[in-house]
């Protein structure tokens, strides 16, 4: 067998969806030595991590870790813990990920029941008020940044809602988490997961969760076990809490580290000066690709800073052009999903490719390309 060549992936400037850049910072712990998973080193490294992680989501949740697996690995945390076969849950949607936690709770073996919205669109309150009144639901989910549609959905008023027909409240802050405020106590959400790999911008493989009281006391009150052994909370959280840590899975060390200090320099940077950053470097990409011809998809007042969704314009061929900015300038952005396939892009500002520069680059490149 030959021995396969070394790897030397060219350096793209990652302006989707995400993943986004990864400051060499992180690069540079993760190549740090590796040691046990119960090395007491590393148990004070979690110990901050769990500080810090509380400090992002604005919780002082008890139950705030970083579970092994990418976003979808948290959204599967949140409802195979919270849901047992037989419950009911609310799941709003208005983009792809509605959908995907849509079918996490069928294969819970719970009842669901959707609300949706078109694409584009947040998810109204009086429609969520008008829909609890006729169901009884163990739990109320919905997305904060809805990454396939670039819509930034207000929480507050519907987690009221949640909580005074007595469901928990349960948030995806994949796309949010490092890039606009998530205040997890004040909005009173229960549950919430998110991603390393977009705002935080760390490489992807790691979940931050927290659960608040009233979600472990509904954890804790189940009838039967969680349906998954590697996503029990009730296990995992003995190997992040208390004095004496018991192993449960070999935690990813390196990828501990990379959360460790993406999440160093976002409080170095300060929360309120880095969604700044985002706002500010939105208005710079609106502008621009404004002049261009290119027109939003999502009114301004929802419109989220990290994820712009944009029409395709005329005389712009979709996938020739993003090859184009692959090949010729490394710069990656996404494709639309679902509804919005073929016919929008999707141009992330998050994190490490939130820069002036990023914007910059990428208005030059498709000024080049649409000159021809
Ligand atoms: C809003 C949202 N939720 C969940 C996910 C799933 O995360 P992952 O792809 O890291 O599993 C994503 C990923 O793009 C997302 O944008």
């Amino acid at each position: 067998m030959t021995v396969a060549s070394e790897l030397n992936p060219t350096a793209r400037f990652l302006m989707g969806p995400g993943p986004s850049d990864v400051h060499p910072r992180i690069l540079k712990a993760m190549a740090t030595p590796v040691i046990g998973h119960l090395d007491p080193q590393l148990i004070a490294v979690m110990d901050e991590l769990k500080d810090m992680l509380q400090n992002l989501f604005r919780t002082k949740n008890e139950l705030t870790l970083a579970v092994s697996g990418t976003g979808s690995a948290g959204m599967e945390t949140c409802f195979v813990n919270l849901l047992e076969a037989g419950d009911e849950a609310l799941v709003c949607v208005n983009g792809v990920f509605g959908n995907r936690m849509s079918d996490i709770v069928e294969r819970c073996g719970a009842k669901l029941i959707r609300l949706e919205a078109p694409w584009g669109q947040p998810i109204d309150p009086t429609a969520v008020k008008q829909i609890i009144r006729k169901c009884n639901p163990k739990l109320l989910a919905i997305v904060h940044a809805e990454t396939s549609t670039g819509v930034l959905q207000p929480l507050e008023e519907i987690g009221e809602i949640a909580r005074d027909a007595g469901a928990l409240f349960l948030v995806d802050a994949v796309t949010s988490l490092g890039g606009t405020d998530v205040r997890m106590d004040e909005w009173g959400i229960d549950a919430i997961y998110s991603g390393t790999q977009k705002c935080i911008s760390g490489p992807p493989g790691l979940a931050p969760v927290s659960f608040s009281p009233r979600a472990m006391q509904a954890v804790e009150e189940r009838k039967t076990k969680v349906r998954s052994w590697y996503l029990d909370m009730t296990m995992v959280r003995k190997y992040w809490q208390g004095a004496k840590r018991v192993y449960h899975h070999t935690a990813p060390i390196s990828m501990l580290y990379s959360l460790y200090e993406a999440l160093r320099m976002i409080f170095e940077e300060g929360l309120e000066t880095r969604f700044k950053r985002h706002r500010r470097n939105h208005e710079l990409l609106r502008e621009g690709l404004e002049e261009l011809g290119f027109e939003f998809m999502v009114a301004r007042s929802y419109r989220l800073p990290m994820l712009n969704s944009v029409r395709i314009p005329e005389g712009m061929e979709d996938a020739p052009v993003r090859q184009r900015l692959l090949d010729e300038f490394n710069i990656e952005i996404g494709g639309g999903l679902g509804d919005f396939a073929g016919k929008v892009w999707r141009i992330g500002l998050m994190g490490c490719s939130c820069t002036v520069n990023h914007v910059n680059m990428l208005l030059a490149a498709l000024r080049r390309i649409k000159g021809g």
